[in-house]
């Protein structure tokens, strides 16, 4: 008998340095923080969060998730327009799942984030991408766009995009809101790499305008916790709130992750949250200097791009007789992997880019990745 007993979604093999993997390693994940919180909350003689959960999420649980919001977004969330999800991915899937029919256009930026089109496939809906540039989604494009056709929905990662790490500026966020009201198209913003800004704050997140009605904000703690918690949330008017806690899935099961919610919810209380949300930052500054260096030193003058200044991402541009495809399978013999720009791509395109990832590996590993690409590239 052939019994794997594997746990986690993704396999790191020890001797290749995959630049794809777009989560932390186990030794930067909170095991004590959560620790700790099972201990205090299983403590409380209050079996409540083993129950069937409140449609919308736990109200002691959003009224933690609003304060902190609040602070670190420096502007009001109120915990009644937050609907807790399982998870950026589960909201997506059901906001598709609410708002659109098969057939039904959906916007998406150029690049995106690639697992977002197989969600958006799933639904058999028709992905259009829209042109970006170097401060995100490109508004004058959109608005050409928007002649030609109306989508159900536009999605958008405003900030440190995926995989691009590009951020949209104030005015075309304005404009943005503006267009989707006028249109009348629903814009979905996938926000998960907000609170992972290591310079200056960016912009107020999208879902700051979800009173207009226009906006649903996506949020979660895969990226500022952990990924294995499934935990995040909408941040919506009361109208789409309404819809997605009166939804089938949520009446059949209840509110979403009751167990992992009340635990995180201690987290928040505590501050644990802020105190680890520093130390992922300074240590994901520290890998951008070291990733940034060490790529100027070997590859200064073959590759292209932006210096992060948040989420996960360094998305380079390589000369265009390089397929990165291509170099992709080359990697292979030199053991180092990444994922290649046409993955995020809606119309099989950006095939000289490619993403790293620097949430994985430390330093030494990362500047010993880059040394592998080096090699890899002087074959092409
Ligand atoms: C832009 C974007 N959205 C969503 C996700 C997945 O989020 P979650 O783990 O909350 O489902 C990711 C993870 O890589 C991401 O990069």
């Amino acid at each position: 008998m052939n019994v794997h007993f594997q746990t986690t979604q993704s396999h790191a093999d020890p001797d290749v340095i995959d630049f794809g993997a777009g989560h932390p390693a186990d030794t930067l994940l909170p095991r004590t923080i959560l620790q700790q919180a099972a201990a205090l909350r299983l403590a409380q003689l209050d079996s409540s969060l083993l129950q069937y959960g409140l449609e919308q999420g736990d109200g002691y649980f959003r009224y933690a998730l609003a304060k902190f919001l609040s602070r670190r977004y420096a502007t009001s969330v109120d915990m009644e327009r937050l609907f807790v999800s399982s998870g950026a991915s589960q909201a997506l899937d059901l906001i598709c799942t609410l708002y659109t029919q098969p057939g039904d256009v959906i916007f998406v930026e150029e690049p995106t984030y690639f697992l977002a089109l197989r969600i958006f496939a799933d639904h058999r809906l028709k992905v259009v991408p829209i042109p970006t540039d170097a401060h995100g989604l490109d508004i004058d494009a959109l608005e050409a766009a928007l002649a030609g056709q109306r989508p159900a929905l536009l999605y958008t990662i405003p900030t440190h995009q995926n995989p691009s790490g590009f951020t949209l500026p104030q005015e075309r966020r304005v404009r943005l809101v503006e267009l989707s009201v006028q249109h009348g198209f629903l814009i979905v913003a996938d926000e998960v790499y907000h609170l992972l800004s290591y310079d200056a704050a960016p912009p107020p997140p999208l879902a700051s305008f979800a009173e207009s009605g226009a906006v649903l904000g996506l949020g979660s703690f895969s990226k500022i916790l952990a990924p294995g918690l499934r935990l995040g949330w909408v941040q919506a008017a009361p109208q789409h709130m309404q819809r997605l806690y009166t939804s089938g899935l949520l009446d059949s099961g209840g509110g979403l992750n009751p167990f992992t919610s009340g635990l995180v919810r201690v987290v928040l209380e505590q501050g644990w949250q802020d105190e680890y949300l520093e130390h992922l930052h300074n240590v994901y500054r520290q890998r951008i200097k070291v990733l940034h260096a060490s790529l100027q030193e070997q590859l200064g003058d073959l590759v292209t791009y932006v210096v992060p200044t948040g989420g996960y991402f360094f998305w380079l541009q390589l000369p265009k007789t390089i397929d990165a495809s291509i170099l992709f399978q080359r990697a292979a013999t030199h053991k180092v992997s990444f994922r290649p720009g046409v993955r995020f791509s809606g119309q099989n395109g950006l095939q000289n880019y490619l993403r790293l990832s620097f949430a994985y590996y430390d330093e030494a590993e990362l500047t010993e990745g880059v040394r592998r690409l080096k090699a890899a590239l002087q074959e092409m």
